[in-house]
């Protein structure tokens, strides 16, 4: 399966650019903009950092760690391409002691793109291009965004979403809320 996939922004695909290619024309002719997704290339860790800033609502990581993530960590990161913008990324890795899952650190979709699937799509490629057996995250209570994404993703695959303590905030040294952790299995 290629690792990059071409897809229109709308409507909301999530096959592949060679099960797609007959549609693609009609998409872009209704709507110029074309949305790729794919992994990260090792110098765009810098507008994913951007994507992260200007949305104001994550906890901002250094520049130095997208861009470490990006270059180390790019087979389980996405970034979404909109006319050779990001838009929207995924900073993900795999947990040395359960390798077949993925942990899912920060997905963020930039404001003027969101509510049109783009963090679906990025978090589908991932599972379909990753032969996983789970999805791993933390989302704050007070995220119904980030909650509402991790079900829509759960029930599309037909797995469970289930929910453990994750990172307490006992364990946070300045103040930060819990992190519950959840969980979605099988995606295979
Ligand atoms: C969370 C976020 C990544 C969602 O991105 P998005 O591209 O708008 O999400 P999508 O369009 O792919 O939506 C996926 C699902 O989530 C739902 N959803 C997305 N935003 C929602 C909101 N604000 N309220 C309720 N549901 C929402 C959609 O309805 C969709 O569900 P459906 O398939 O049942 O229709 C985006 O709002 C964001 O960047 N938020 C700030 C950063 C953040 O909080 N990240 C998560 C924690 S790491």
């Amino acid at each position: 399966m290629p690792i990059q996939t071409e897809v229109p922004t709308r409507p909301l695909p999530t096959t592949t650019h060679a099960a797609r290619s007959s549609r693609a024309s009609d998409a872009r002719s209704s709507d110029q903009h074309s949305l790729v997704i794919r992994k990260p290339r090792p110098s765009e860790g810098a507008e994913m950092w951007t994507v992260a800033r200007d949305g104001g609502e994550l906890d901002l990581n250094s520049s130095y760690a997208y861009l470490m993530m990006a270059r180390d960590f790019a087979d389980t990161c996405r970034v979404a391409v909109c006319d050779n913008e990001i838009v929207g990324y995924v900073l993900g890795y795999t947990p040395p002691e359960r390798p077949s899952n993925l942990f899912v650190w920060q997905v963020a979709v930039r404001d003027d793109q969101r509510g049109r699937g783009v963090a679906a799509l990025m978090l589908d490629h991932l599972v379909t291009t990753g032969e996983l057996d789970a999805l791993e995250a933390t989302v704050e209570e007070t995220n119904a965004a980030s909650r509402a994404l991790f079900a829509s993703i759960a029930r599309k695959h037909q797995a469970e979403l289930t929910w453990s303590e994750g990172i307490p905030e006992a364990h946070f040294p300045d103040g930060h809320a819990g992190e519950p952790q959840l969980r979605i299995e099988p995606l295979r």
